[in-house]
């Protein structure tokens, strides 16, 4: 009886022994904005990513996970470099994730195609980023894939004839105004002004540019602004110049009526038109799954958005790279786990272009109602398996 225990005991400790000797350490980079006036959108991403690690730590037979945060600051591209350098050189991390700002995308770009680490894009959306390198993968969205949409949608369905746009000026900004005018003119319509804003690390007075809409006195006013401080903004200008009851109507791609800013916005956002990839409101089983362990994790008061769910798919990228790589996570080994994966996201079922290394991903237009005392984005549309639409065109830097 007790020769059979040792015995059992024995192989037990060789299975754990064989076990540890496999077992590995990953390090993986998270750069993201977590101080100054943008730290909300570097938290959001944070709460999805740890979200979905802290459900499905448990699936990686005895390896673990050290997610490295480092902080990117602002929008600019400097600082998001030298951690990223610092990450991969001192920190010897094998992937790197997070990214909110496109700049900062960008500035990496050259670096981790010469130092072969695969980068998971977590949020920046300026469409051609993938271009720049062969290392990076976005689980994201593409400011066209909004953008495009909505600008058909306007001319087709909101009666809108004539459109100014007005963006925040930077990549996004430009790439936004530039998907919805090609989509808008393709079906008719006519951009009759193009608005640059200020910059993202600012929220600027939107009230002379809001100004200058209202007297062209066009159909549909398509904004872009970055997620974060400048959305409410928006809707207080929109509402205070009284352009709603001038005839504008305010369209734009879901980055104006974030999720976690939306309840600050007030009556001037209700009818707002928007087309993105999700939305707390979706009505599906993965979603309200999704929506309530975040609540439980962050509390009740708190919601998912667009940024926290890219954090949350972004991880379960990485996980999927982690489970699927045998050794160490090359860029090469990572792209190819990545092409092809499908997930069934709270936004819908998601894939990334084995072509391309960017999201495939369900676009919806919704319209904010105000329901109780609370404003909603209430569906309207789904469009399916939407894929980034500046590649597929091949418009500028997205056709090389
Ligand atoms: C970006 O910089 O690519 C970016 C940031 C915030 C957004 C969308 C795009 O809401």
């Amino acid at each position: 009886m007790k020769l059979w225990k040792a015995a059992l005991l024995g192989a037990g400790a060789a299975a754990l022994i064989a076990g540890s000797a496999q077992a590995r350490e990953i390090k993986i980079g998270f750069v993201a904005t977590f101080s100054g006036g943008l730290a909300n959108l570097g938290e959001q991403l944070r709460r999805g990513a740890e979200l979905y690690h802290n459900q499905h730590k448990g699936e990686l037979k005895g390896d673990t996970v050290e997610l490295i945060f480092r902080d990117s600051k602002n929008p600019g591209g400097a600082v998001a470099k030298s951690v990223v350098q610092e990450l991969i050189t001192r920190d010897k991390v094998e992937l790197i994730t997070g990214l909110i700002f496109s700049p900062n995308a960008m500035s990496i770009a050259p670096l981790v195609t010469q130092a072969k680490v695969p980068v998971v894009i977590m949020n920046a959306g300026t469409s051609f980023i993938t271009n720049m390198s062969p290392n990076l993968a976005r689980v994201s969205f593409t400011m066209w894939q909004a953008g495009y949409i909505m600008g058909e949608h306007a001319a087709k369905n909101l009666g809108c004839k004539t459109a100014v746009t007005g963006f925040t000026n930077y990549p996004p900004g430009k790439d936004s105004a530039n998907a919805f005018k090609t989509g808008f003119e393709k079906a008719g319509g006519k951009v009759v002004d193009s608005i640059p804003m200020g910059g993202p690390a600012k929220v600027p007075d939107f009230t002379p540019f809001f100004q200058r809409v209202k007297d062209k006195k066009p159909n549909c006013f398509y904004v872009f602004v970055p997620a974060g401080n400048h959305a409410t903004a928006v809707a207080k200008a929109y509402g205070q110049l009284g352009m709603k009851a001038a005839g504008v109507k305010l369209i734009g791609p879901g980055d104006i009526t974030q999720d976690t800013q939306l309840q600050g916005m007030g009556d001037a956002a209700v009818g707002l038109v928007t087309a993105h990839h999700y939305y707390a409101d979706l009505n599906t089983p993965t979603n309200k799954a999704f929506v309530a362990a975040w609540k439980k994790a962050y509390g009740a008061d708190s919601t998912p958005d667009f940024v926290g769910v890219g954090g949350y798919d972004g991880m379960a990228a990485v996980y999927h790279v982690i489970k699927t790589v045998k050794g160490k996570i090359t860029a090469e080994k990572a792209m190819k786990a990545l092409k092809g994966w499908t997930f069934d996201s709270p936004r819908g079922k998601i894939m990334i272009d084995p072509e391309t290394r960017d999201i495939v991903q369900n676009v919806y237009i919704a319209t904010v109602k105000m329901e109780n005392g609370r404003l909603v984005q209430d569906v309207q549309k789904t469009f399916d398996a939407v894929k980034d639409k500046c590649k597929e065109l091949k418009i500028g830097r997205c056709g090389k």
